[in-house]
């Protein structure tokens, strides 16, 4: 078993460098690579997301219905408790393409998108108060890549979501691991058997199967240092262009907290990062992984040169570990971003 990453629950000590964390950085908005996602643009690839696609459609319709909307007919019982529907399923399904277009879809005014880290930083961050301040009168909540990673999220979340099904939000969320088997391996998560239970009994489970869109039959090449000097100095690619060494950017991460990634990634439109090796430290991974995923949620551009193959950015030990959906998914991200052909 790994040691649960330190940037997940950060301790009550850090909360007030935290809190200079800019509000900016949190939009509650699908962030710009969903910017434009409609169920209209998604293309079934298995009977399974022809199902997805339908429940989906079925539960914004729903919860944007006019009882949802607060009318009702005076003999009708008042409905107290929301709604959840969980997308489980292996990467490139099409989980956050529904789910942003889901948002989009809802005619609900009052509804907010965001990342489980996100709501984790608001909830467990800010404090419960201000959540309830800034997220209180929400009636849908998008939550993308549900992952209990230790005791802190699970308490937090269980206790955040039990207040909004129990005002009568509803809650659609994504994540690669079905709901009972969240925290396994990542910490002791059988002493949280019961709270773990009490968030999956709020979700009706919806399962997508088939192949990663991205379709990746191979894995994109590191580049050399020449090309992606070459690249940096010659190729037409969003702006402004950012050159870091593979150490700083570990340096980088390890400085701040992930919930900041985004306000480094804000500061550029392509990165360009120069030799890469392999990621023998976990802590160093999960932070790696979790600005991959950030930068690929904004829509930058990315190239990277190093000597190692891709699938070897992380150590090979962590691909039967409790992370290793989390690597996977990286190595498929990674891999598109790779080989965007970029527009400036
Ligand atoms: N069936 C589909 N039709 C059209 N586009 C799709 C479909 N499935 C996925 N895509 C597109 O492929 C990309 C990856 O899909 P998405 O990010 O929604 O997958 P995911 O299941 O959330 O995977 P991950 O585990 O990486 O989060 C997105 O750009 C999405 O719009
Ligand atoms: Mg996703």
């Amino acid at each position: 078993m790994f040691p649960a990453p330190s940037y997940n629950t950060p301790p009550p000590s850090a909360h007030a460098k935290l809190a200079c964390v800019s509000d900016e950085a949190l939009h509650f908005t699908p962030p710009p690579r969903f910017g434009e996602t409609h169920f209209s643009s998604y293309t079934p690839q298995h009977p399974s997301q022809e199902a997805a696609l339908e429940r989906v459609k079925a539960f914004v319709a729903e919860v944007s219905g006019p009882s949802a909307a607060g009318f009702r007919w005076p003999w009708q019982k008042r409905e107290t408790s929301g709604r959840g529907l969980y997308l489980d399923g292996g990467f490139g399904v099409g989980k956050t393409h529904l789910l942003a277009a889901a948002y989009y879809a809802s005619t609900v005014p009052e509804k907010a998108y965001l990342s489980f880290q996100e709501l984790v930083y608001v909830v467990g961050v800010k404090g419960v108060a201000a959540a309830k301040e800034e997220l209180g009168d929400t009636k849908l909540f998008c939550i993308d890549e549900f992952e209990l990673d230790d005791p802190g999220n699970t308490l937090i979340v269980k206790t955040f979501l039990a207040h909004v099904f129990a005002h009568g939000g509803s809650v659609m969320t994504t994540a690669n691991t079905p709901p009972e088997a969240q925290g396994q391996g990542r910490f002791n998560a059988d002493d949280f058997r019961r709270e773990i239970q009490s968030l999956a009994e709020n979700f009706s489970v919806v399962s997508l199967e088939g192949p990663d869109y991205r379709r990746r039959e191979h894995l994109a090449q590191l580049l050399s240092d020449a090309e992606l000097e070459r690249r940096l100095r010659d190729e037409a690619a969003p702006e402004p262009k950012l050159a870091l060494a593979w150490s700083e950017l570990l340096e980088l991460l390890s400085r701040h907290h992930p919930i900041r990634y985004r306000d480094l990634i804000d500061r550029f439109g392509t990165l360009y990062l120069g030799g890469a090796r392999t990621l023998a430290v976990q802590n160093d991974a999960l932070r790696f992984v979790h600005f991959i995923d950030k930068l690929y949620d904004l829509g930058k551009g990315l190239r990277v040169s190093g000597e190692v193959a891709l699938v070897d950015l992380f150590d090979p030990s962590y691909r039967g570990g409790a992370y290793a959906k989390k690597y996977l998914r990286c190595l498929s991200r990674l891999s598109e971003l790779l080989e965007d052909p970029l527009t400036p």
